[in-house]
């Protein structure tokens, strides 16, 4: 299974991967998780993408499309869900190119819809472990203990672009560079519109919904 979850920022893209990955089976690939390791491991590329990530701002196609053609490499034949990946057209018909032939083109292109108003709560209110990258927030998904991740016990952080000026930065580039991928998208095939206002567990439903007839069909059998 070849999965892309498109969305704004705060749409819920690594909560909703991180699910469909211990479902499905699949690796989760995210950008911006992987961007960020480059950064904790102070690499050159993480040097690089700093001040583009700070200011909310995209890091240039060729050093992501270099990134993730290594990660989905890695990936094998497992499959993958991208997440924040394809982001400007560019990556988009990349990733095609990339993928055509092989019969290995994506299966499944999901939207999640959301908005500004329920992005700026949840993102100001979003905590994330620094070491597995897993997503809580304050009032909607706490941790079970005070600040600590449920999974390892790290300490909790909130991430440095998600200041109120730099999130307005971040949602203005989604609407100039990453909204264009969705009509992409939708002028080649179908896009599953998901509503992303709702509860986790809800927008979880849906989009197992639409995913459980595609796992069959490449033999998986969903974990329940
Ligand atoms: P990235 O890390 O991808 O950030 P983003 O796109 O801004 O998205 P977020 O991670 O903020 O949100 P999300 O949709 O994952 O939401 P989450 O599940 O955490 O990218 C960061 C930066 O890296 C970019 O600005 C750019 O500089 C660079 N970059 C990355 N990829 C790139 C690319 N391809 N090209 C160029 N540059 C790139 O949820 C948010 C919060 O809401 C959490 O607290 C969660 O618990 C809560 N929540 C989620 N869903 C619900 C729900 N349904 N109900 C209630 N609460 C919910
Ligand atoms: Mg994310």
């Amino acid at each position: 299974m070849r999965i892309v979850v498109l969305g704004a920022p705060g749409a819920g893209k690594g909560t909703h991967c991180r699910r469909i990955s211990d479902r499905y089976r699949v690796v989760h690939l995210s950008s911006g998780d992987i961007l960020r390791r480059e950064r904790a491991e102070g690499t050159d590329l993480g040097k690089k993408v700093q001040s583009y990530m700070d200011a909310g701002t995209l890091v240039p196609d060729d050093l992501i499309v270099q990134m993730m053609s290594n990660a989905i490499q890695k990936a094998g034949s497992v499959g993958y869900v991208l997440d924040g990946f394809p982001r400007t057209v560019n990556q988009a018909q990349s990733l095609d190119a990339s993928l055509a032939g092989a019969q290995d083109g994506i299966d499944i292109v999901v939207n999640l819809e959301v908005g500004d108003g329920v992005v700026l709560d949840r993102i100001t209110g979003r905590r994330s472990c620094p070491k597995c990258g897993a997503v809580y927030h304050v009032r909607n998904m706490p941790p079970k203990k005070d600040s600590l991740c449920d999974l390892d016990g790290t300490k909790l952080v909130q991430r440095p672009d998600d200041t109120e000026d730099v999130v307005r930065n971040r949602l203005a580039t989604y609407d100039q560079q990453t909204e264009p991928v969705v009509e992409y998208y939708k002028s080649k095939r179908t896009v599953h519109d998901i509503d992303a206002n709702e509860s986790a567990d809800t927008v979880a439903a849906v989009i197992f919904g639409r995913l459980d007839a595609l796992a069959g069909r490449a033999g998986r059998h969903p974990r329940q």
